[in-house]
């Protein structure tokens, strides 16, 4: 890697040289090529298998897992932490939700004014770190290693700032994200709005493989959801079920929604409006992809047990921060004959149920669609 990829702006030691003008800069790139851990980049990608390499900064191994469908503003990275070992206390500019891929162990959270906050976390937890709060992270096995998942906004911070300081030695206190000291021990707070829209307030869910969901039928086939908001954060995370042999309606949305499946697995279809042929997604508990720009895609249970997604982006349900988002949390489970964004079952494509059929009987599992799909 050479030294000009690896610096993210100029310094005095190094002045630009002159006469290259500059232009199409990407800081957020730049500093991630400077950590020299892995970058590795796919539609979609099994984060459990990932290639990681020591990670000074951390002092730990990682990669950064950059997928099709990522968007603007936020990125995700895998983070390994040895049998033993901590992480080096870290503070940042920029929001950052985990998902525990395996493992376990504790995260410790610096309070503003003084004091500090701990959880144990295992495989199937999600957490997010308080906004530019000082947090490490420990492995509390002698003999595994723990891997997280990690998403953040860094990609908005630096390419908006681009200013490493700014973003990672900044002294600002947000007292207002830290929330009730019950947040950090796994308990919250229900929101009740509407189905699709409940919301669960806190900063720690133990396991998301059993956290209590709420039915939202208008997505079809006795599915569940629950959005969280997470340490009064912008990044957006809600978790959705699918019950044994059934499969959602399709819908379409801006780009960043990470789909991190939990229980089970599954298959997604994907496809731009006007396509002869799907993309196909084949998922599992470590797997990771985003659904790209306007992108319809359509998840399917395979496994003989309900399967659970979470979804992270950026832009909630309390804090939508774009147009697309309010319009996405507005109109997700509105046909697109209404002005929506969903496509309803007697609307899709013949084939899809068809491919589903198929998987069942490959799969040896009985589908539940009957009476929701017209017969084929
Ligand atoms: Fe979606």
């Amino acid at each position: 890697m050479s030294e000009t990829q690896s610096s993210p702006t100029s310094s005095p030691d190094r002045p630009e040289p002159v006469g290259e003008p500059r232009l199409l800069l990407d800081p957020y790139l730049d500093f991630i090529r400077s950590e020299g851990i892995p970058i590795v980049e796919d539609f979609g990608l099994d984060l459990l298998s990932v290639e990681v390499r020591p990670w000074a900064r951390l002092e730990a191994s990682g990669a950064y897992t950059l997928v099709k469908g990522r968007g603007d503003f936020i990125d995700t990275y895998v983070l390994e932490i040895g049998p033993g070992s901590a992480t080096a206390p870290q503070r940042h500019l920029y929001e950052e939700v985990v998902y525990v891929l395996d493992g376990h162990g504790s995260t410790t959270v610096e309070l503003p004014g003084g004091g500090r906050r701990s959880f144990e976390w295992g495989r199937h937890s999600l957490f997010a770190l308080p906004l530019n709060a000082r947090y490490r992270h420990f492995n509390a096995s002698g003999r595994e290693p723990a891997r997280l998942a990690g998403v953040t906004s860094l990609p908005l911070m630096l390419r908006a700032f681009h200013d490493l300081d700014f973003v990672f030695a900044n002294p600002w206190e947000f007292r207002s994200r830290f929330g009730e000291e019950r947040y950090f021990g796994g308990e919250g707070e229900f929101i009740p709005i509407r189905p699709g829209r409940h919301m669960w307030e806190t900063n720690f869910v133990p396991d998301l493989s059993t956290f209590e969901l709420r039915a939202w039928s208008a997505r079809g086939a006795g599915g569940s959801n629950i959005m969280f908001v997470l340490a009064d954060g912008t990044m957006h995370a809600h978790v959705s079920e699918m019950p044994v042999g059934t499969y959602k309606k399709a819908h379409r949305h801006g780009a960043d929604f990470h789909i991190f499946p939990v229980t089970g697995h599954g298959y997604s279809l994907l496809w731009y409006e006007g396509d002869e042929d799907f993309v196909r997604v084949d998922w599992r508990h470590g797997s990771v992809y985003a659904p790209p720009d306007m992108m319809f895609h359509q998840h399917f249970n395979t496994s003989p047990r309900p399967a659970r997604y979470l979804a992270v982006a950026f832009g909630g349900l309390r804090y939508p921060f774009t147009e697309d988002k309010r319009r996405t949390f507005l109109g997700m489970d509105v046909s697109v004959k209404a002005g929506g964004r969903q496509i309803e079952y007697e609307d899709q494509d013949p084939r899809i149920h068809r491919l589903y059929l198929e998987e069942a009987r490959r799969h040896g599992f009985t589908p539940r669609m009957d009476g929701l799909v017209p017969a084929p």
